[in-house]
Order: structure tokens, then C-alpha cells, then sequence
């Protein structure tokens, strides 16, 4: 079984992949931390932003592999486990930014489709529906309005003691959607056969429970 979910940042597609992911007791694959791994790697490497195409010749060097554990996922860089230091504002910029390079995307799909071929999957990021399970069996596109995802990332941001405001929260990822929705491979659009969900107006259950409804009925079909 696979479950997509997709949309712009900041729609709480983490948060209601991870709790799907343990009502039906299917792994949970956030694709994000692979474009911020990689984006971790451009800068470390000196990389500058508006010049990330010059990771290619890196990729060959590089290997990003992700492993499961009860806690949730984790990430590593040529071994290093580095989940924890990719949820900087900065290395959200710089994953938006390499995630636009097509080798870079190439660089990731097989890591993305081998995982839900040896497990169910609720995969999370902005072209599973689209590009990476186009056979999904379930497609959601998860959607709230500007400010009430500005409000969930700085809360989240917050929580993880980063100092920052709605202001700047609210203009970086207006950076980011755009980057994102725009870019020639992969743009973070929803698929034909996906259902939009927009919960600018629910809570994190009702969203829950929203997308439960959506996926019993495609069950049962
Ligand atoms: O979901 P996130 O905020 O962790 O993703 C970080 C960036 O990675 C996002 O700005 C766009 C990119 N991304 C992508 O292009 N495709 C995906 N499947 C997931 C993320």
C-alpha cells in the first residue's frame, strides 16, 4: 500500500504522515530530509545558493540512505547521522534551491521508489503523487492558507529553541513555494488523481481524521 502526501510547506504533511503512518502501521518516509541532506552538503561544501547546480559532480561521492527506527526516521550523510541538524531556516532554503537541480532529483528517486517497494509507505514531499508513486493508491494534497502555515512553522522553529518571526517565517517560504511550484522538474503541483485537503481551518486531529475518511473510501473501492 502506498499512501502519497503532498504540498507546499508548512501544511502539517509531517505531522498527519506520521500519524497515518502509525494507525495503519506502515512506515513513514519523509523525502524532505533527503533535498535538505543534499542541502546540508552544498553548504558545508561552500556551495553558494544561487550556484547549487555545482553539487553535481559531487553526487557520485555522496550517499544519502535512510533507516527506520521506532523514534521515526533518520537520515545519514556518507554515514553520519545528520536528522538532527537539517531543520535550520537555512537549510530549508538551500533544499529548495538543490532540490530544482534534475540530477539532483535523479540522484534520489531510486532511494524513494525502493523504499515503498519493500514496504507500505505513507510518503511525504512535494512530487510523490506526481513523479516518485505515480501508482499510489492513495494521493492527498495537503494545503492551508499563508498564514495559518507561518504560524505552525515558527511554532515549530520555537519549540526547537530557533529565533525567528512570523514576518520572516511568512517571507521565506513564500520564497520557497514559489521556488518550488515554479521549477521545471518536478514542481510541487497536485496530481490529476489527487485529494485536496485544505485545513486551514482544522486541527491537527481533524486533519487526521480528514485524511482517514479520504483513505477508507479508496479502500474500499
Ligand atoms: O518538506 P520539507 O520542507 O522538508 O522539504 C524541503 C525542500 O525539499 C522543499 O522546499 C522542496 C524540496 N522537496 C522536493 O522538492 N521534493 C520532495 N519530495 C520533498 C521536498
Amino acid at each position: 500500500m502506498k499512501i502519497a502526501i503532498d504540498g507546499p510547506s508548512g501544511a502539517g504533511k509531517s505531522y498527519l504522515s506520521k500519524t497515518i503512518a502509525a494507525h495503519y502501521g506502515f512506515i513513514h518516509v519523509d523525502t524532505g530530509a533527503l533535498y535538505r541532506t543534499l542541502g546540508l552538503y552544498a553548504l558545508r561544501a561552500g556551495i553558494a545558493r544561487d550556484k547549487v547546480a555545482e553539487i553535481c559532480p559531487h553526487l557520485e561521492k555522496i550517499e544519502v540512505s535512510l533507516s527506520f527506527t521506532s523514534e521515526g526516521q533518520r537520515v545519514l550523510l556518507n554515514g553520519e547521522d545528520v536528522t538532527d541538524l537539517i531543520r535550520t531556516p537555512e537549510i530549508s532554503m538551500y533544499a529548495s534551491a538543490v532540490s530544482a537541480v534534475p540530477a539532483v532529483r535523479d540522484f534520489l528517486l531510486e532511494t524513494q521508489r525502493s523504499i515503498a517497494r519493500a514496504h507500505s509507505v505513507v510518503m511525504d514531499g512535494r512530487d510523490i503523487g506526481t513523479v516518485i508513486l505515480p501508482d499510489a493508491e492513495v494521493k492527498i494534497f495537503l494545503v492551508a492558507n499563508d498564514r495559518a502555515r507561518a504560524k505552525r512553522r515558527l511554532a515549530e522553529l520555537e519549540e526547537k529553541g530557533i529565533q525567528t518571526t512570523l514576518e520572516e517565517v511568512l517571507a521565506d517560504m513564500a520564497k520557497r513555494d514559489e521556488n518550488d511550484r515554479t521549477r521545471a522538474t518536478a514542481p510541487a503541483v497536485a496530481a490529476e488523481d489527487a485529494v485536496l485537503l485544505d485545513n486551514s481551518e482544522l486541527t491537527r486531529d481533524q486533519t487526521v481524521e480528514a485524511a482517514i475518511r479520504i483513505i477508507e473510501e479508496k479502500r474500499q473501492k
